[in-house]
């Protein structure tokens, strides 16, 4: 590949080309993939509508750049690698020439089920390599899928179909996690009475559940008989939708962010190959769930458009014990190991035996992804995980940004524990103050925008292109903006400090406070409640609600099952809130407006600088929560 960065000098010089002649830069890099006709322009943009197109009038696939171009000389080598839940169970190889199969037969299903190219497909299973084969199939005839992770609740995946007008949904009679067995069918099913849209389920075994299946129901081994392994790829233009992933935003809505196939093929593939250094027999595993973006680019896309292996994983990091993770790095000798900042923090608090007992030695590089990483559980990584001889990518993105924006290059370009250092090609951050204006010079701390296009950034919201402009284009003029906040060290190298919107990380999953705030005020019991985030010396951070109770309602430990049980039926058990804090009122604005800002530093134990309180409509309240702070 002519875009491989081997040299921190390489970067210095390709990141300079990158930024004083975008487009000609883009190009070399978009020259490397098959396509079936080149573009007659590499872009246009206009952050005020917001418009953004990349690579004009090319024509091609994605799963011919995943798959196809492969066969040449790499068909015999191991595509997927899938290790199942339970270690007694046989992983699986899948070498491209048979995903090349697979992917065909299953585009041929999803045909003969009267899906198109345009159609929407919503995907939620559990980590089976049948969930691979089905986005590659959906991408293969030019239909979006729509992966809705596993964890959600019913009622989240029927706002996803509905949303998204999802005509088929794949799923599952269940799924395995740990020594637990999910009702993924049954969940399914309760959308599906809540959803209008579904036409065709299509449902995998995977753990042999005694169910029965309604019309418009079919089993997926069936819908495989005596169906073609030939499906010619569907040529797509580059604009063309690929896929749309939903993301928690600061309102009740989930947005679908939206992504197209041309410029997010070129990116995944060009920020997989620098960021972890790819070599050609390397075994790569990213542990995160295809449910999520890390998932759709850097388990399937981007490591396929490399040509790499990629392993799959169906279970959690700790079953059966908290070493199983450094058991499949032995056992398949993994090189490329990406995970999650709140996966180490877990697992360090395990006997170091279970990590000391694996040969780790295969290990080459180290990543993390989805929050900040502290320097303590980044020294532990360094020190137990890589013996001090990987060299650890920490990567910060988004949904929304669909590839790498920020990060070191793998023993290319210099690390420090905590920051995620230096843009990669293409990106273009900047710092902005309260007045909005750019801070130049370092070192820097402000909200973190970035000020030109990239390919593999989102187009839009599904449905609601109004809402990606104020959510994205409208805080600052004529940037995107991130809701990150980030400082930049003397070197230039930025280290992310967190949300400054509604949004929290907990446990690497990015969840609104407003939906969660919804589920909770649907409670008969509850006036209002706001939720908060604080922090967490696991899942980075943890879930605060302060809730407001109906005069003569007494708020007991049986009460804060029901707001819990409640929100793990309407979002998922990830939503579930650590402490609830029943108080008389919440500090609000003289317009009314909760200040969360307050509530976030009562949460943090932060009591000492509130700032002023005056200006609130009832300051007294505040007092009244400190001394009842849980
Ligand atoms: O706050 C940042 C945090 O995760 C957010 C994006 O979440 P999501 O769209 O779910 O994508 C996660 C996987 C790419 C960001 O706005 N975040 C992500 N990576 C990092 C991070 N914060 C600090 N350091 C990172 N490396």
């Amino acid at each position: 590949m002519e875009f491989e960065i081997k040299t921190k000098e390489q970067y210095q010089d390709y990141y300079k080309k990158s930024i004083e002649n975008p487009k000609d830069f883009w190009a070399k890099i978009a020259n490397n993939f098959t396509w079936q006709k080149k573009w007659d322009k590499v872009l246009e943009y206009n952050f005020e509508v917001p418009e953004i197109t990349w690579f004009k009038g090319a024509k091609g696939n994605i799963t011919e750049n995943c798959i196809d171009r492969h066969l040449k000389d790499k068909g015999d080598k191991t595509a997927i690698l899938w290790e199942p839940n339970n270690p007694k169970e046989k992983a699986i190889k899948i070498t491209y020439s048979e995903l090349h199969q697979k992917v065909q037969q299953f585009a041929n299903v999803l045909k003969k089920n009267n899906i198109k190219k345009g159609d929407r497909v919503c995907i939620y299973m559990p980590m089976v390599p049948e969930l691979a084969i089905a986005v590659l199939a959906c991408a293969r005839i030019g239909a979006v899928h729509s992966v809705v992770f596993a964890g959600f609740s019913s009622k989240a995946l029927a706002s996803r179909i509905d949303d998204a007008k999802c005509k088929l949904l794949l799923t599952a009679d269940g799924a395995f996690r740990g020594n637990k067995t999910i009702d993924l069918k049954a969940i399914a099913d309760e959308a599906l009475e809540m959803s209008n849209s579904i036409e065709t389920t299509i449902v995998l075994k995977r753990i042999n559940a005694a169910i029965s299946l309604d019309k418009n129901q079919k089993w997926w081994h069936s819908e495989l008989e005596n169906v073609s392994v030939h499906c010619e790829a569907e040529i797509m233009d580059a604009e063309d939708m690929l896929f749309i992933l939903y993301t928690s935003g600061s309102t009740g809505k989930p947005k679908g962010m939206v992504h197209t196939f041309g410029g997010y093929m070129v990116n995944t593939a060009f920020t997989f190959q620098n960021v972890f250094q790819y070599d050609k027999n390397d075994v790569y595993w990213c542990t995160a769930d295809i449910g999520w973006i890390t998932g759709h680019s850097y388990i399937v896309y981007g490591p396929l458009l490399q040509g790499a292996t990629t392993v799959l994983f169906e279970g959690i990091p700790t079953y059966p014990d908290g070493g199983r993770f450094w058991e499949i790095v032995a056992k398949h000798k993994v090189n490329q190991f990406y995970t999650a900042p709140t996966a180490i923090r877990a697992l360090e608090k395990y006997p170091i035996e279970l990590v000391e007992k694996h040969d780790l030695s295969s290990l080459k590089v180290l990543g993390t992804v989805g929050e900040p990483i502290n320097e303590e559980a980044w020294h532990w990584y360094d020190t137990h995980i890589g013996k001090r001889k990987c060299p650890i990518v920490d990567t910060w993105w988004q949904t929304e940004t669909g590839g790498i924006m920020i990060s070191s290059l793998a023993g290319i370009t210099p690390q420090k524990p905590s920051f995620a250092t230096l843009p990669m090609c293409g990106i273009q951050p900047v710092l902005l103050d309260e007045n909005d204006n750019e801070i130049t010079g370092n070192p820097a701390e402000g909200r973190l925008a970035i000020q030109y296009p990239w390919p593999s950034m989102a187009r839009t919201i599904y449905g609601n292109h109004k809402r990606f402009k104020e959510t994205y284009f409208s805080t600052f003029k004529g940037k995107y903006f991130t809701g990150d906040g980030a400082l930049r060290d003397k070197n230039g190298f930025y280290r992310i400090t967190g949300r400054v919107d509604d949004v929290v990380i907990v446990s690497g999953h990015n969840l609104g406070t407003a939906p969660i705030e919804n589920a909770i005020d649907e409670h008969k019991k509850i006036v209002e409640c706001a939720v908060v985030g604080f922090p967490h010396d696991i899942k980075g951070n943890a879930l605060y609600a302060y809730v407001i109770l109906y005069d003569g309602v007494t708020g007991d430990e049986q009460l804060k099952k029901e707001i819990n049980d409640l929100i793990s039926k309407q979002i998922g058990p990830i939503a579930k809130c650590d402490k609830i804090q029943f108080v008389s009122g919440l500090p609000k604005t003289r317009s009314g407006k909760i200040m969360r800002r307050i509530l976030r530093k009562i949460a943090s134990n932060e009591t000492e600088n509130l700032g002023d309180i005056s200006t609130l409509l009832n300051p007294d309240c505040v007092n009244d929560i400190i001394l009842k702070r849980i």
